[in-house]
């Protein structure tokens, strides 16, 4: 019996106790290699000493401060170390506690620049269908997952959504890339027309797209094609890092490989790995100075913003990436699981696609690889996955309705940046052979009941 309002009420849950660099371990002494970090977000594994210590050190000094009293040590100490590697232009950061609360802060602060400037009639919000950026409802709204927001559609802004850079089903047969990513860029247009040049905000995107596609990375100049869309039109580009930044695809922002720099870019998962609730919002110096000339104050706020311990833990993450050389391993791993990946996967009758960046990693489940027909979303494939690669001791993060919200599966995985070999091994390993039963027993019968 729990008093808990866990995730699914009826699942059982088993319980975490302890972690030890790529593992998790359960009351029963079972362990779990972390294949997913959660969902990306325990990027130096479980248990790391520098990390603990430096949260018990900060505890030891103060623990909270009210941010409308008082701003603190480790606060502007993460700060000035975040904005000395950021996305040139960057100016400022706002810190929050995960990755809802740094997309709401990214869309008040962006409609709160045009009103500052002088243009509020600015009131549209672009993203794309099949994008993630949160559970609180502003954020919820801006994302495009059909099947999340469903039931609360009565109560989200009215955000518009246009296709996602999904070049598995989205580029036509013979299309190049780059022609694939202008047509994207000319659909965005049309809607920036349709909706009125002066009326829009920002367009949203995730620079890698995770949990709801699985792993997709942008086709080469969609994004250099969006950044200079956006300055014609004088919209801000709302970059949602969440997920993918902090490392996650080789680089500490995915944008950088893409060239091109956000006016806005949110990030939390890994920022703490996990070892606090902590999320960040950095702001470009304009409309940092957009504010500083206007009003002189975001009219937003929480409690536990720029939380000492949360910022503290933050800052042993970063210097532990830097000092252990930790992105230069993730792009080294990463190639190593790629590999892995392809050479079980690739001529897996159901894998359809498999996409990815540095230790962020997608695959496709499909019916059939001639058609890319979906299994039947009633099949639950992805659920079962989950569940049998948990009791084979492996954490990854399937998902389903990676097509339009109903249709389509997918596994993501994104294993913590210190793994060995030996670890993408038994990653590769256990993964196939959850694949292989699940689809073994959706052949046999469907899913009773939710199991995710
Ligand atoms: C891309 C992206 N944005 C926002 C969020 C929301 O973050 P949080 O769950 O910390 O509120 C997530 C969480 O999975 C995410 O993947």
């Amino acid at each position: 019996m729990s008093y808990v309002f866990h995730r699914n009420p009826k699942h059982d849950y088993p319980t975490a106790v302890a972690g030890e660099g790529p593992y998790l371990i359960d009351a029963s002494g079972k362990r779990y290699l972390d294949g997913s970090c959660g969902a990306a977000v325990s990027c130096l594994g479980h248990g790391d000493r520098e990390v603990t210590e430096a949260i018990k050190a900060q505890l030891d000094r103060i623990a909270f401060a009210h941010s409308s009293f008082f701003t603190n040590e480790p606060m502007e100490a993460l700060a000035e170390d975040l904005i000395a590697h950021a996305p040139p232009g960057m100016a400022r950061v706002y810190f929050v506690s995960g990755g809802s609360e740094a997309m709401e802060a990214a869309l008040k602060l962006a409609r709160q620049y045009f009103v500052e400037i002088g243009e509020p009639e600015r009131r549209h919000v672009i993203a794309r269908r099949q994008s993630y950026h949160g559970n609180t409802l502003g954020a919820l709204a801006t994302g495009g997952n059909a099947w999340r927001r469903k039931q609360f559609e009565p109560l989200l802004f009215a955000a518009t959504h246009v296709s996602p850079c999904y070049a598995y089903r989205g580029k036509w047969p013979g299309e190049t890339k780059e022609r694939y990513g202008q047509r994207l860029r000319a659909e965005l247009e049309a809607e920036i027309t349709r909706l009125g040049p002066r009326s829009v905000i920002a367009f949203v995107a995730e620079t890698v797209v995770g949990a709801t596609l699985g792993a997709v990375p942008p086709v080469p100049g969609y994004f250099r094609g969006i950044r200079e869309l956006c300055d014609r039109h004088g919209i801000l580009l709302i970059l949602d890092e969440v997920m993918c930044g902090m490392g996650r695809t080789g680089t500490l922002y995915a944008c950088e490989q893409e060239g091109i720099a956000p006016d806005l870019v949110a990030i939390a998962k890994g920022l703490g790995a996990g070892y606090q609730p902590i999320g960040a919002l950095l702001a470009h110096a304009k409309i940092v100075d957009a504010i500083g000339r206007g009003s002189g104050f975001f009219q937003h706020g929480h409690t536990y913003i720029g939380h000492p311990v949360a910022c503290a833990a933050a800052l042993a993450v970063q210097r532990a990436l830097r000092e252990r050389n930790l992105i230069a391993a993730v792009r080294e791993l990463g190639s190593a699981l790629e590999t892995r990946l392809r050479a079980r996967f690739a001529e897996h009758p159901h894998v359809g696609d498999i996409r990815g960046r540095g230790l962020f990693w997608g695959l496709e489940l499909v019916a059939d690889r001639a058609t890319k027909q979906p299994f039947e979303p009633a099949l639950r494939l992805n659920a079962k996955i989950k569940q049998l690669a948990l009791e084979d001791g492996l954490l990854c993060y399937p998902m389903g309705g990676t097509i339009d919200g109903a249709r389509g599966d997918h596994v993501l995985v994104a294993p913590p940046f210190i793994v060995r070999d030996a670890h993408l091994d038994e990653l590769t390993e256990k993964l196939a052979r959850a694949i292989d039963a699940a689809i073994a027993a959706s052949a046999a019968a469907p899913a009773a009941e939710p199991i995710d």
